[in-house]
């Protein structure tokens, strides 16, 4: 039987991660995983999360099974996290997840049952593994322009264009802040004219969200999400809890659906807990509970968001140091788009030529479209990188 396989694609992420690890140069720069690394390039166990993990191991007297949808306490706080009551709780069903790829597939297989003819409508361009599940599912894809290579900013122009084209019911993934691989967003008007677009087109918004308090602030990171879900009747939101909480093997992650009545939300609940059960029944709880634990406990809930203040003020002053850098060497403000950006990626929006030479030449790792992780960076190793980019012509 085995033998009848076929090779499948491999992740070029994670192939990616393999290459950095067998690289015997000690001087080589890790840009490529999207974890959140420290000066150090170590990636720590949150203050909190070290803090709800000790109590956890004190007071939980059971390891039984808790439920198909996770623990409704996690719901409630990830809701709260997320939405911030922009829809009225009775409307939406949740169902926890194995981090967030398990939200994003659990979201593609609802809509399977949902409506199985609809395509879904991904950025150009997107995380891999987007496009990958939803080739594996065998559902219908299409993209939208998103990012313009000149500016580096935003092809709003060709985005709204693109999803010119979309059908009633099509499903139009967004990512609802740090876009991944760009690290370009829309601005808060933006938002609101692609809101309008695909309400005038009767499609569903599906929102990724998997950096949540990486970009402008926990709060301001939820704003997109939040007015698309009170602008429609039906949205799908795939919340991960691995960068913000920092519990990426733990995963970590919440499927919402916003519903348009209560009625609907019982039988939306009933499919989602039914779709837990057909792919892995209970989903993980050791990262859920510890950051319902968090969420809920006010202490332990400002030293997270503390914390995460300061991973995101990091990576911010890191994108400032790289920018500076850059415009010293180049004489010129066209790496200033590097300090624009928000989140843990940035485009550099150069060849897979000149990323492989910065590889084999420097043992620099970025992503073969050119993605960098800001967090892999430090104050070492940002002028070794300015500067091989301007001596590879970018
Ligand atoms: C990334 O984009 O690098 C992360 O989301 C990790 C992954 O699973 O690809």
């Amino acid at each position: 039987m085995f033998a009848h396989l076929n090779e499948q694609p491999k992740d070029k992420i994670l192939a990616l991660m393999a290459a950095y690890k067998e690289d015997p140069r000690d001087t080589k720069v890790d840009l490529g995983v999207g974890v959140y690394k420290d000066a150090s390039g170590n990636t720590p166990v949150m203050r909190a999360v070290k803090a709800a993990e000790r109590q956890l191991v004190n007071e939980q007297d059971s390891k039984s099974y808790v439920g198909l949808a996770g623990d409704p306490a996690f719901s409630d706080a990830m809701i709260d996290l997320v939405l911030d009551g922009a829809v009225a709780r009775d409307r939406v069903a949740a169902v926890a997840t194995p981090g967030g790829t398990g939200a994003i597939r659990q979201a593609l297989e609802l809509i399977k049952l949902a409506a199985p003819g609809a395509t879904v409508w991904l950025s150009d361009p997107t995380w891999p593994n987007h496009p990958s599940i939803i080739k594996y599912l065998g559902m219908k894809m299409q993209t939208y322009r998103y990012f313009d290579s000149e500016t580096r900013d935003v092809d709003y122009v060709g985005m709204l264009t693109d999803l010119g084209a979309v059908l009633p019911g099509d499903i139009v993934l967004l990512h609802g802040c740090c876009h991944n691989p760009t690290g370009a967003n829309l601005t808060m008007p933006q938002w609101k004219g692609v809101v309008d677009l695909i309400k005038e087109k009767a499609a569903i918004p599906f929102v990724d969200i998997a950096y949540q308090g990486f970009g402008d602030g926990l709060d301001q990171d939820g704003a997109a999400t939040r007015l698309i879900a009170e602008s429609f009747d039906n949205v799908l939101i795939a919340a991960s809890c691995s960068k913000n909480f920092g519990v990426y093997r733990e995963r970590t992650g919440i499927l919402m659906a916003v519903t348009k009545v209560a009625d609907e939300r019982a039988l939306t609940q009933q499919n989602m807990s039914y779709l837990n059960r057909q792919n892995f029944s209970f989903p993980p709880d050791h990262g859920a509970r510890v950051v319902t634990m968090i969420l809920t406990d006010p202490e332990l809930r400002a030293d997270w968001e503390a914390e995460l203040e300061e991973v995101r003020l990091g990576m911010l002053d890191l994108r400032k140091q790289l920018a500076d850098e850059l415009r010293r060497l180049s004489n010129s403000d066209r790496f200033d788009f590097l300090a624009t950006h928000r989140g843990m990626f940035s485009r550099l929006g150069t060849s897979p030529e000149i990323v492989e030479k910065l590889r084999a030449d420097h043992g620099i790792y970025m992503v073969g479209d050119s993605r960098m992780n800001i967090a892999g960076l430090n104050t070492n190793t940002i002028p070794i990188l300015a500067k091989a980019i301007i001596d590879a012509g970018v």
